[in-house]
């Protein structure tokens, strides 16, 4: 009659096993979410992850927990995220490198293209060019100047292959034609501390969590890789202003499933991600930081699937004319 605990746990799994995936939607979520980011803790895919997954839980009323899978440029963890179960319960958030990495890696274990549902894009925003705060250099002019005298003596950190830091680091060289010590980290989190600590020269970091750092005066900035200013950091110049047009790099971050994934979690993660990007404290919060939500028309999965498809293109057409070679992620 009174099944023993784990007898009662069992029945469930057997229970569960023999349900279709759809059914088991139903009443989704039953249980805790693993939120996987692909870059190490502290850094903007982590705080954007964060935010949302704080968020997300309060409307589910369940515990959305952040698993950091940093390494390979963020590809370790969306490799893990590929073969996670399609059942809603192991989320990926992911920025502008998930559609950068089949351009730059020759031995990817997923598809980027095939191996997840898109749930709906989040945010957008520019980059900031920072050095160190003991550099002496005060304008972008100046800072390129001394860049292009210490040439590969000058070291800029970024965060992989395919991350965002490694394709601004990538534009900057371009376009100053100077080739610098590309200094990797599993993040621009810990690569942060070490500009903050003035081991690394240089970082080209995302606005949400350079923003904080210029404000507090722990490092210098020279450019947004945009055309036009920030509003939180008004003395920040555009990339046009600081005489580097060429400098023009935009991030955004998206949330996926693994593909099979039940179209009512599907739906009910896009409806979450609505709610979150439209909340008023989300959007000052973002807008602190240099970085707005996606507009109305773009947040649905088939926008963002479309979306997903032109960056691609992006980013293939990118690193060919910048005659990047594909090299092994490790
Ligand atoms: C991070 O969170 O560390 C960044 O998103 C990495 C990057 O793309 O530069």
């Amino acid at each position: 009659m009174y099944l023993t605990k784990a007898k009662r746990v069992l029945g469930l799994a057997i229970l569960a096993a023999a349900l279709p995936l759809a059914v088991l939607a139903q009443g989704y979520p039953l249980r805790p979410i693993t939120v996987i980011v692909v870059f190490a803790a502290g850094g903007p895919s982590d705080t954007i992850a964060r935010l949302l997954s704080d968020h997300v839980g309060r409307q589910f009323g369940q515990q959305l927990v952040i698993e950091n899978v940093a390494g390979a440029g963020g590809t370790t963890g969306t490799d893990r995220a590929a073969n996670a179960a399609p059942d809603g319960y192991t989320i990926l958030t992911h920025h502008s490198g998930l559609t950068a990495a089949p351009a730059l890696y020759s031995n990817l274990k997923f598809d980027s293209r095939t191996a997840f549902e898109p749930m709906g894009l989040i945010n957008t925003g520019p980059m900031v060019v920072l050095s160190r705060k003991t550099l002496e250099t005060k304008t972008l002019a100046e800072l390129v100047a001394w860049l292009k005298e210490k040439g590969d003596k000058a070291t800029i950190a970024f965060a992989g292959v395919g991350s965002n830091s490694y394709v601004c680091a990538t534009v900057l060289q371009q376009q100053i034609g100077v080739k610098l010590a590309m200094v990797p980290y599993r993040g621009t989190g810990p690569a942060m501390n070490d500009l903050v600590g003035g081991q690394i020269d240089v970082l080209c970091d995302q606005a949400t969590t350079a923003v904080p750092q210029i404000q507090g005066g722990t490092v210098k900035a020279y450019a947004v890789t945009s055309a036009q200013r920030l509003a939180s950091l008004q003395d920040v110049p555009s990339n046009k202003e600081a005489g580097l047009p060429g400098l023009e790099v935009t991030i955004w971050n998206g949330a996926y499933a693994p593909k099979g994934t039940p179209k009512e979690v599907i739906d009910r993660w896009n409806a979450a991600i609505g709610k979150f990007v439209a909340d008023p404290a989300i959007i000052e919060r973002f807008a602190a930081t240099g970085t707005v939500p996606f507009p109305p028309e773009m947040r649905s999965p088939a926008a963002h699937a479309k979306f997903l498809t032109e960056q691609f293109e992006f980013y293939a057409k990118m690193f060919a004319a910048a005659n990047v070679k594909k090299e092994e992620a490790k």
